[in-house]
């Protein structure tokens, strides 16, 4: 264990993550399946794969379908979890103990980490200071994918990190529902990550963000589009007229996923 790493609860739920690999296999393709030099042996490392592997295995099958040669490595700070997870293993899958420096062993790389549900138990001020930890293993135009969602998965928000030749580039947040709990911008508000979590306060950029994104939905319902799938793709339209970096891919609007990229990067 490192200075930074905390022992918190386990829960994991079946699908919780399936949106996000869904995201990754539409927007990461090149990511998820390139394997010249030493991308060619690069893990998608999953850290803090809770009580049971189940996410882990989904996103290694939902991956796979790209990258057959894939490894994966699911990475726990509590030895029982890694302990039971082991059974699970097999040549191109491990489970370790580890925490934020993770536990690569000799000639493997890093593309993808993903690190969900994870951090509610730590400080907002230690954040940056993990994904500095965690972006160290990523190869260059690799990813660190580090957020929330609801216990089923059903609202999700995540920081998309990108390694890149000066350290680690805050790329994008990433947004997405299921519609299962409606929508109104304001259900995103207690899934923030950890570091935007307490932050949804006038004076905030994250506060100023979602005031535009609730006047948008008003205006959007105002103009007949009520049901939630509607409202979303209607408020998403709007924001984009009026902040920067909003992507308006039809996919994603049809996925419910929102995509922002400020230009110089997201705000700390
Ligand atoms: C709530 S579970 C999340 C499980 C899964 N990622 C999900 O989203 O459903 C969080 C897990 O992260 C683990 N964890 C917390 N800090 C960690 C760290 N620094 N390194 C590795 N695992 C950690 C905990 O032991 C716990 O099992």
């Amino acid at each position: 264990m490192t200075s930074l790493d905390r022992k918190t609860r386990g829960r994991t739920t079946h699908q919780r993550l399936r949106a996000l690999d869904v995201f990754l296999i539409h927007r990461e393709r090149e990511l998820l399946a390139r394997d010249e030099g030493a991308w060619a042996r690069a893990a998608f490392v999953d850290l803090g794969f809770g009580e049971h592997p189940w996410t882990t295995l989904e996103s290694a099958r939902a991956f796979r379908e790209l990258n057959p040669g894939l490894p994966v490595v699911g990475v726990e700070l509590e030895p029982q979890r890694v302990e039971s997870a082991r059974p699970h293993a097999d040549a191109l899958t491990d489970f370790r103990e580890g925490g934020f420096e993770l536990p690569l062993r000799s000639g493997e790389t890093v593309r993808l980490i993903r690190a969900m549900n994870l951090l509610r138990g730590y400080r907002p001020e230690e954040v940056p200071g993990i994904h500095q930890k965690l972006g160290e293993a990523l190869l260059e135009g690799g990813l660190l994918v580090e957020g929330s969602t609801d216990t089923p998965g059903a609202v999700l928000v995540a920081h998309l990190l990108r390694r890149v030749p000066e350290g680690l580039s805050r790329e994008a947040l990433l947004f997405h529902t299921d519609f299962s709990r409606g929508f109104a911008p304001v259900l995103f508000r207690d899934w923030l990550p950890r570091d935007f979590r307490r932050r949804v306060k006038p004076g905030e950029p994250i506060h100023t963000f979602f005031a535009d994104w609730t006047a948008a939905w008003q205006e959007a319902r105002e103009a007949g589009h009520e049901e939630p799938p509607e409202a979303f793709r209607h408020s998403v339209l709007r924001l984009a007229s009026r902040v920067e970096g909003v992507t308006t891919e039809p996919w994603l609007l049809d996925e419910g996923f929102l995509l922002w990229r400020p230009p110089g990067g997201v705000f700390r």
